[in-house]
């Protein structure tokens, strides 16, 4: 499945939006075609993501600024904080296209594409921040809320006068609150010791006891030519969207920012979450080596692996990544370190 910058257009929004209304790339965009990605030099530095809760405030303070650099640039410009949002804004809209069958839209959740899709994007918005920020190393920290440590939302982007502050959130879910991994918008009366072994368990099922087949953790196949989300896989429904909307703010129509696909990009937590979603994804992978569960791989079927995406890369080019190309992320030169995984025993 393939989509082109050429077929972008206005995205089908749900009610009562917040502007802006269109999320297509800069108009520059269809004057050139896209590159080929290719892998960065194996001798470049491995880049180290750690989690919020440990990394430190020097840290933290780095992924503020470059947050504030990218917030600087004007709107124009496919590497501002605004082309960031509407990348994912536009590739969950409807706003893109299937190559081949205009009719159809690509849409990047409910399939097998969500964890390709958004390493990639991560992948870009990491060296974006990098580049801007003058630190060919820099990293971007997870928001590991599958460990009790990392159970709240960290509290620099609570703080209001802070570039990773957005106040369209949830205002009874700021630090000290827990996340509660199965918010579907009533709050629990769990206690906090409650919260926290609840939590433990459906990390459990969704990364282990539900998720024995890369259908059951990656999502249904999603093919040229079919209608757009044919099934989720586990993480992806929670916690990936409790989480989502956990963080919104529940008082407004779509749980806007982070509750809804169009406006969640414009959260500076929207990154440090989906770091943690991507280290998931290897955790998935890692536990099944493991333990001999023969069913945690990828899938080999060539219409997920040559399928693309569109983002642009710290110079500014216009880039086509296959799903095939992020499949490693020592060959995209960053790992994940810090944090264990608590869950592994939660059976529940
Ligand atoms: Cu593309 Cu967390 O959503």
């Amino acid at each position: 499945l393939h989509t082109s910058v050429h077929t972008c257009r206005k995205p089908k929004l749900p009610p009562n939006p917040l502007p802006p209304f269109y999320c297509c790339p800069p108009a520059s965009a269809s004057l050139s075609e896209p590159i080929n990605f290719t892998l960065p030099d194996p001798a470049e530095p491995l880049r180290v993501r750690r989690p919020v809760h440990a990394v430190g405030a020097e840290y933290m303070a780095k992924y503020e600024r470059a947050i504030a650099l990218m917030k600087a640039l004007p709107h124009t410009d496919p590497r501002s904080f605004y082309q960031m949002a509407n990348i994912h804004c536009a590739y969950c809209t409807g706003s893109y296209r299937q190559t081949g069958n205009q009719e159809l839209d690509m849409q990047i959740h409910f399939s097998w594409f969500f964890f390709p899709f958004h390493r990639a994007y991560l992948y870009f918005f990491e060296r974006i921040a990098a580049k801007l920020l003058g630190e060919p190393d820099f990293a971007l920290p997870f928001w590991s809320w599958d460990v009790p440590d990392g159970m709240r939302m960290p509290p620099e982007f609570a703080n209001s006068s802070s570039p990773l502050y957005d106040p369209v959130r949830n205002p009874r879910h700021a630090p000290p609150s827990l996340v509660d991994l199965g918010f579907v918008g009533v709050e629990s009366n769990r206690t906090d010791e409650q919260q926290i072994q609840h939590n433990l368990r459906t990390m459990y099922k969704q990364m282990i006891g539900n998720a024995a087949l890369p259908s059951l953790f990656h999502g249904q196949p999603f093919r040229a030519g079919q209608s757009d989300k044919p099934g989720p896989g586990t993480v992806e429904l929670s916690p990936h969207n409790t989480v989502h909307t956990w963080t919104g703010d529940i008082a407004l129509t779509n749980v806007e920012n982070m509750g809804t696909y169009y406006s969640a990009g414009r959260d500076p937590l929207f990154y440090p979450h989906h770091s943690n979603i991507d280290r998931l994804w290897q955790a998935w992978r890692e536990v099944g080596a493991a333990r001999g569960y023969r069913g945690h791989v990828d899938f080999m079927d060539h219409d997920w692996l040559d399928s693309s995406f569109l983002f642009y890369d710290e110079e500014s080019r216009l880039v086509r990544i296959t799903v095939c190309n992020v499949l490693d992320t020592e060959k995209l030169r960053y790992k994940f370190d810090g944090v264990g995984m608590p869950w592994v025993n939660a059976r529940p």
